[in-house]
């Protein structure tokens, strides 16, 4: 199962969310990958996987599909290892940008769904961290992914972006990839004390957009987990934001 978390407003954790949910599905014993398609490499970082001197990232895997190799390495060789039991990465790179009008110019939008359809016996499930923007590479994993999952900050500007953002995934579906769903909204640093939080979310459930029914709060807590460079589910697991993304998890597995 391949999960893309989007959206093109930046700061809504996305990066935050992919690492952790990925981490739950590790912790369930599901062998679990995450992909970092972002320049900023915040996932990387996050779960302490910064090696770029390997040649492993993610930029190597899309160079090489535009360089001539009488080798091509398959994808399984730019998996490396976390400190998860069952978490792998393929790592960001800020070489991405670089790479980025090539590709597109060259028509690349369908290799990452080949490198990631090619490790479907490897990973249970695959969770891509994106860039907020819809750039080449998040249109190769709104492609490559099944499901997507569209994290907001809950802040009067999430709203003016969904509506064109379903609108583009409708067209990638019609296009590109038949089977993309958008799995669902997931109100992120939900402050559930203040009335605007409250009132966005009412207003998208009422305008049917499918925002989960588990709301992530707002917590120090996350910001000390990217400190120490540890998923939540390993740092505090009975913490109450840990608690409320394994329920989210369940609600996407159930
Ligand atoms: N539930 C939360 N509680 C407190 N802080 C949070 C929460 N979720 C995310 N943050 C913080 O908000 C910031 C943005 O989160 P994150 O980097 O995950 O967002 P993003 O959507 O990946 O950003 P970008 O668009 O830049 O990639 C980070 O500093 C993160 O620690
Ligand atoms: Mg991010």
């Amino acid at each position: 199962m391949i999960r893309v978390l989007f959206n093109k407003k930046g700061g809504v954790g996305k990066s935050s969310l992919s690492v952790n949910l990925a981490a739950i599905a590790a912790h369930r014993g599901l062998k679990t990958l995450i992909v970092d398609l972002d320049t900023q490499c915040n996932s990387t970082a996050y779960l302490d996987a910064q090696k770029e001197q390997d040649k492993n990232t993610i930029a190597d895997l899309f160079e090489q599909t535009i360089t001539f190799h009488l080798h091509r390495r398959h994808a399984k060789e730019f998996c490396q290892t976390t400190d998860v039991k069952n978490l792998d990465i393929i790592a960001g790179s800020p070489r991405l940008a670089e790479l980025e009008s090539e590709l597109d110019s060259r028509h690349k939008i369908y290799k990452l769904k080949e490198a990631l359809t090619s490790l479907s016996e490897d990973y249970d499930r695959i969770f891509i961290d994106t860039a907020p923007a819809l750039n080449f590479y998040s249109m190769s994993a709104l492609i490559a992914a099944k499901r997507c999952l569209i994290p907001i900050d809950c802040d009067d500007f999430a709203r003016q972006g969904l509506y064109s953002l379903q609108q583009k995934i409708a067209e990638i579906r019609e296009d590109h990839n038949d089977e993309l769903e958008v799995e669902g909204i997931i109100a992120n640093q939900y402050m559930s004390n203040a009335n605007l939080p409250k009132q966005i979310v009412e207003e998208l459930i009422a305008e049917n957009y499918p925002v989960l029914p588990q709301y992530i709060s707002q917590s120090v807590k996350m910001r000390e987990s990217h400190q120490a460079k540890k998923p939540l589910i390993k740092l505090a697991p009975n913490h109450k934001l840990t608690q409320s993304l394994v329920g989210i998890f369940d609600i996407l597995e159930q």
